[in-house]
């Protein structure tokens, strides 16, 4: 007679025999039992799970039998196989007491209703010791927390208000509005033209704000494609679309919960997605796409614009509902020409700032030199004056720079070079120095201008061709021919 024949051979025989088995097993391979109600609340443990409780935080028992478990039980499921009624027959759990195989068991009455869960703590048997992977787990686990650690530093913002350098009575203004606002909750506006430090502001009106140890996340509506806009803000529910995003992605609002969302180039937003974000901040709730569930946000909104939103709204391409909602703080931030006296400060700041990233020494600009260069319009404000002494750092030998190697870089760059006046320099007056620039054969001076504006939009959108060419009001096909007969095609992404 075989062993085999020991074997039962019908079902119900079978059934009682692994029901009698897989008794033993939890039973001999506990290390702990628990047993919650249909409430949730813990209701009875075993000796050997007493022995838990100080590594759970408990001396006492009745601090923690009678009470909810998920109050007790750092990152405890019970309650979820309560809610559900489906065991978890094998998890991982790590709380404060340690990393434990647990299992989870709903308990049924005769009609079939859960009425309560018994957890399981299994025992960690000597052969088939689960300890590599408790302990493989836990790493992964520490490498995840510090991951996200990394990136909430990242996310944290760059920049404070000694960062924006100036020191004339529009710089201290504006610096003034900005640190009030910084104590408000409200919307905060930012205009002003292109590089004139709005974003910078951004940074530091979020990190003297009350929210400074939460995230400052950014979406810039000239660089995210219209279609990729709403995912972007309101993120999308797992397996709304197959493909790439089929386990869903939060959005911006997600991500910036807490801490403060910056609206870069408002103007640029589509009249589809300003509905959408008007709702959103009204209701202070957003619907992730592909999902019906509406989701609570807390963030604090910063919006920039160079655009003439007033104008906008005028001609109907800017909803001014959304306007009056966002334009409750406007701070103005003036053109670097509306305040040429902080350009020294700026052109040593920003000289500092080049030679510490480039590992070069720093420029030293002469008088001449400098008086050229506040002589300019600067239609791209700071970021142009950047550009152009980034270019002197590449360019020259020495750190000593003079008028003439200013000059040069200035033609180079497609800027005019107007000559510094001893009267306070007006670079608008059609009669000044301009009025000289302007005496030079025509298609010259429009292929120069159609090339800098060119090269601004791709500054301004990050090097975005779509973007560029929306900005410019042509077709995509059209800068791509502009770009191909100026030879400026060759490179791959950015062309500045
Ligand atoms: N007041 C300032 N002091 C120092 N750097 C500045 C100042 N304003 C702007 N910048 C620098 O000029 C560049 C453009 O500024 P940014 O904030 O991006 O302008 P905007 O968002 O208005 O286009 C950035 O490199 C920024 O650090
Ligand atoms: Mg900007």
């Amino acid at each position: 007679m075989s062993h085999d024949d020991r074997l039962p051979r019908d079902a119900q025989s079978i059934l009682e025999l692994t029901a009698r088995s897989m008794f033993d097993l939890f039973a001999n391979a506990s290390e702990g039992m628990m047993l919650v109600d249909r409430e949730g609340r813990v209701v009875w443990i075993n000796d050997q799970y007493r022995r838990f409780l100080p590594a759970l935080g408990f001396e006492r028992e009745e601090d923690f039998v009678g009470h909810p478990v998920s109050s007790v039980v750092h990152n405890t499921q019970m309650h979820q196989v309560l809610a559900t009624g489906k065991p978890i027959l094998i998890d991982l759990l790590t709380n404060r007491a340690g990393t434990f195989v647990v299992s989870r068991i709903p308990l049924r009455d005769d009609a079939g209703e859960v009425i309560g869960v018994l957890g399981i703590v299994l025992f960690d048997h000597p052969e088939t010791t689960l300890q590599p992977l408790i302990s493989k787990f836990a790493r992964l686990e520490q490498d995840l927390n510090e991951a996200r650690r990394e990136l909430a530093s990242q996310r944290r913002s760059k920049y404070t208000f000694a960062s924006f350098v100036g020191s004339s009575t529009a710089a201290l203004e504006v610096k003034r509005q900005a640190r009030r606002a910084a104590q408000s909750a409200s919307p905060v506006l930012l205009l002003g033209e292109t590089g004139t430090g709005k974003e910078l502001l951004a940074h530091a009106i979020h990190a003297a704000s009350p929210r400074a140890g939460r995230p400052f996340v950014s979406v810039n509506m000239a660089a995210v494609p219209d279609t990729l806009l709403e995912a972007e803000f309101f993120g999308v529910a797992p397996g709304a679309f197959t493909g790439a995003d089929k386990k869903g992605r939060d959005g911006k609002f997600r991500i910036a919960d807490g801490g403060t969302l910056f609206l870069d180039e408002l103007g640029d937003m589509p009249m589809s997605v300003q509905v959408k974000l008007l709702r959103a901040l009204q209701e202070g709730e957003i619907e992730p796409l592909g999902s019906n569930k509406l989701v609570r946000f807390d963030v604090r909104v910063v919006a920039a614009t160079s655009r003439d939103l007033q104008q906008m709204v005028r001609e109907g391409s800017f909803r001014e509902d959304l306007y009056y909602r966002l334009n409750v703080l406007p701070i103005r931030v003036p053109p670097l020409r509306e305040r040429r006296d902080d350009i020294t400060l700026l052109i040593e700041a920003l000289c500092e700032d080049i030679a510490a990233r480039g590992g070069g020494a720093q420029l030293e600009l002469g008088a001449d030199a400098q008086a050229l260069l506040a002589a300019q319009p600067w239609r791209g404000n700071i970021r142009e004056l950047r550009n152009v002494l980034e270019q002197l750092a590449l360019r020259s030998d020495s750190p000593h720079i003079g008028a003439a190697q200013v000059e040069l870089v200035l033609r180079e760059a497609g800027l005019p070079a107007l000559a510094p006046t001893r009267a306070s320099p007006r670079a608008d007056d059609a009669g000044g120095p301009l009025g000289e620039a302007l005496l030079r054969p025509l298609p010259e001076q429009i292929a120069e201008l159609e090339r800098r504006a060119i090269q601004q939009a791709l500054a301004r959108t990050d090097g975005n061709r779509t973007a560029a060419a929306r900005l410019l009001g042509i077709s995509r096909a059209s800068l791509y021919d502009r770009l191909a007969a100026m030879g400026m095609l060759s490179e791959n992404q950015t062309v500045v």
